[in-house]
């Protein structure tokens, strides 16, 4: 077989074998075939596209070209949740413990961020004491106990998938819905899930800004998940503004157990029973899904989840207390109001530049090097279709330094305030099964 004879084959539109796409993922990962070869072929799929049985082909090539976690001794149907990624997800940290409370076994393993905020694994750092570094079997043992563990990345899971990123990246080859769904999914399974619910945002803030590109994506990976034999559903949710009101590590921790508790905003515990009750049902732990969301509803109201949040942040070594007394999370040194400059209703919030403004803050890592701030973030004091006055704070700033005079600017630039009435934008636009 000969690489230039597959790209010219995709390049004439024509479906490639399970073969020749082996042979190209293979012979890419161990250093055979050169960047430039693959270059023409990821841009060969950019413009031709790829059959569903091609993606699904494309998925496991990149699955088995490293190591896959085995978690065939935890007991029960393992559900992973992914998200696209926006600015304050911190579903994870709400909704892991809320579907464990259920009896849904939740082996997740996470990574750092390199974006707005850190990473679930960032995040959960600012529990003082927390750790992912745990092994396999510790892993194991500790979702069988507790129905819910989070290990750090280890292994050499999806080589072949890290090294197209990085060509795609610098080949705007990017943006294609087969390698996007493939490059996603792949993850996913060689993390051991054998179901998984995929949350695809969609708006200012998300990957995909447009609700039809999202669909189609969301189509694109649930239709490889079925074709490997994993039950595969997706939400696609707003990132128009950012989900709840926290963005910065320690901050969106508490919030998360504001959820918990009952207390935390709309939009994180719609998203949440959503997602949460998807999982609950493919978990086989309710007989509907109605009957799911009605479960997740009473473990917040008798204090199950939250319980089950504590026994999994002293099971990894946290100080659990932080759950009762959110105080004890770090905390930054000054707190800065961002004020409206006139009356009326928030219009639209470009979740972007709030990101960005709380990475200008040291909540997120501008390269992979940076030391992240667990402290400092932005709560949003005012979303979407809420009324201000003039003067009145739009935003808080937590930073720990005084010196952000360009932070502040960002996140009035964000802020668009307008005269007339305003709808609140939906949250869930639709499931895809
Ligand atoms: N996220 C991924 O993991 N892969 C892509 O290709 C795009 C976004």
């Amino acid at each position: 077989m000969r690489m230039v004879d597959l790209i010219e084959k995709k390049r004439d539109g024509h479906a490639l074998t399970k073969e020749e796409i082996r042979y190209a993922i293979e012979g890419y990962t161990n250093g055979d075939i050169p960047d430039y070869q693959m270059s023409a072929f990821a841009m060969a799929i950019f413009f031709q596209d790829m059959s569903t049985e091609e993606r699904a082909e494309l998925t496991m090539a990149m699955v088995e070209s490293g190591d896959q976690m085995n978690l065939s001794d935890v007991e029960g149907i393992k559900v992973d949740k992914h998200s696209t990624g926006g600015v304050g997800d911190k579903t994870t940290i709400a909704l892991a413990p809320l579907v464990a409370a259920l009896g849904v076994p939740v082996a997740k393993m996470s990574g750092r961020g390199l974006g707005h905020t850190g990473g679930t694994i960032d995040k959960l750092e600012a529990i003082p004491g927390f750790s992912v570094e745990i092994n396999t079997s510790e892993f194991t043992r500790l979702v069988n106990k507790n129905k819910l563990a989070v290990v750090g990345q280890t292994g050499n899971l999806t080589p072949a998938d890290k090294k197209l990123y990085a060509l795609r990246d610098v080949t705007a080859t990017v943006n294609s819905i087969p390698l996007i769904a493939s490059s996603i999914m792949s993850k996913k399974i060689a993390s051991g899930a054998d179901a998984i619910v995929l949350d695809v945002k969609t708006g200012s803030g998300a990957f995909m800004k447009e609700l039809d590109q999202s669909k189609e994506l969301a189509e694109a990976m649930v239709a490889i998940g079925k074709s490997l034999g994993r039950d595969t559903m997706a939400v696609i949710s707003d990132m128009n503004q950012p989900l709840g009101r926290t963005i910065g590590n320690a901050l969106e921790v508490k919030e998360a157990i504001e959820m918990l508790r009952g207390e935390g905003p709309e939009d994180l515990l719609e998203l949440c029973l959503t997602l949460g009750s998807h999982m609950v049902y493919l978990a086989k732990q309710a007989a509907s899904v109605e009957e799911a969301k009605a479960k997740l509803k009473e473990v917040i109201a008798n204090g199950k989840a939250l319980e089950a949040l504590k026994t999994f942040i002293e099971a990894q070594n946290g100080d659990a207390s932080i759950v009762d007394d959110p105080s004890k999370l770090p905390t930054a040194k000054y707190l800065i109001e961002v004020k409206a400059a006139k009356a009326g209703m928030v219009s639209s919030i470009v979740a972007d530049k709030i990101g960005t403004a709380a990475m200008l803050l040291g909540a997120g890592r501008a390269t992979k090097e940076s030391e992240i701030d667990l402290a400092v973030g932005i709560v949003l004091n005012k979303k979407i279709g809420e009324k201000v006055e003039a003067g009145e704070s739009l935003a808080t700033l937590h930073a720990n330094s005084e010196d952000v005079q360009n932070v502040i600017d960002m996140v009035l630039g964000a802020y668009t305030i307008s005269s007339g009435e305003v709808i609140k934008p939906t949250l869930i636009y639709e499931e895809i099964h």
